[in-house]
């Protein structure tokens, strides 16, 4: 379960007179996604979705409020410098890593995060770029070891064995995404939607709980993009009857892609992003494009997004 409270996140900005100026991307966003959900967050550019979702990931911090996935606390990221580190003292002194089940130097949670650019290695080959993944996370066929002996587990997944496991890990779920024949190919040799099932490869492969995804399919034509879209709902169907459903976060500024998509659309107002509607989708799955549910919850949205523009049109004047 994921729970943010009262998150809001401040830019300190100057503007071009060189005088300091803020932006406040986000603004008190309060939001609970059960486990094994679909939420999209829907609005405007620019709104701060992927601030937020960076702030979910623990990849930002925000200036105010608390995520808590699964009741623990999630932090910002290690301090790099000297100065960021002391700063981070002073902001946690009084809350213990320990007390909070964190352990800083593990995987916080079980996370996996598509972003919205840029999402696979350009210099490694497509199965490269699985293994590289599950590197990252110290996967390694002993599970059940790692926790107790780290040290020895990391030392193992140096070993050809362990390596040629994962190899074959990589390769299931580049078959998963239709990609085992394109395994040895770089990005540059893949088209834009193949890149995009990589990514997804590539996030599915680590078997995360999470799966945070920015804007996945905005770099594909339309119909790749649906494609996409009911690959994603199969795999993920497939996922849930071995028992762990994936929760899923999804940021898009595609209407019809949200509603068809979610089990809840949460829609954002123009900046600073604040959730301005929560529109559940209560429409049984497998779903169709065309089913008037759920193109009257669209027309509901567009509606909103068209009142959004004619205040603002009426403002200027
Ligand atoms: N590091 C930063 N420093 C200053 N301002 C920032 C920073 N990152 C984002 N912003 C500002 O915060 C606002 C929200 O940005 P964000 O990237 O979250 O928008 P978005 O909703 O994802 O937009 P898009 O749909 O275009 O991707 C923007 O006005 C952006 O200029
Ligand atoms: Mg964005």
């Amino acid at each position: 379960m994921i729970e943010a409270k009262g998150v809001s996140k401040f830019f300190p900005v100057t503007n071009e007179k060189g005088l300091a100026e803020g932006l406040t991307a986000v603004l008190n966003v309060s939001l609970t996604i059960p486990d094994g959900r679909i939420v999209s967050l829907l609005g405007p550019s620019g709104c701060g979705k992927s601030t937020f979702l960076e702030i979910l990931a623990g990849l930002q911090a925000p200036t105010d409020g608390t995520i808590h996935i699964d009741g623990r606390l999630v932090l910002e990221p290690l301090p790099a410098t000297r100065k960021e580190q002391i700063a981070y003292r002073r902001r946690y002194r009084f809350i213990s890593p320990l007390a909070n089940g964190v352990f800083r130097d593990h995987p916080k949670h079980d996370i996996a995060m598509i972003f919205q650019d840029d999402a696979v290695v350009p210099w490694m080959t497509a199965i490269a770029n699985v293994l590289f993944a599950l590197k990252l996370r110290g996967f390694d066929p002993f599970d059940k070891l790692r926790d107790r002996r780290g040290l020895l587990n990391r030392l193992l997944s140096q070993s050809k064995h362990t390596r040629r496991e994962l190899t074959e890990k990589a390769l299931v779920y580049l078959g998963k995404v239709g990609l085992a024949q394109a395994a040895n190919k770089y990005p540059g040799q893949l088209s834009g939607g193949m890149r995009q099932r990589l990514a997804l490869a590539r996030a599915l492969s680590v078997e995360p709980k999470i799966i945070l995804m920015d804007e996945p399919f905005a770099a594909v034509d339309a119909l790749t993009r649906e494609k996409l879209q009911d690959e994603l709902l199969r795999l993920l169907s497939d996922t849930a009857v071995a028992g762990n459903a994936i929760t899923i976060v999804l940021v898009t500024h595609d209407v019809s892609e949200a509603v068809y998509l979610s089990d809840e659309v949460l829609v954002f107002s123009p900046s600073p992003g604040t959730i301005r509607n929560r529109i559940p989708v209560d429409i049984r799955r497998p779903r169709a494009r065309t089913d008037p549910g759920i193109l009257a919850i669209q027309e509901r949205i567009l509606g909103m997004f068209q009142y959004d523009i004619n205040q603002e049109a009426e403002y200027q004047i």
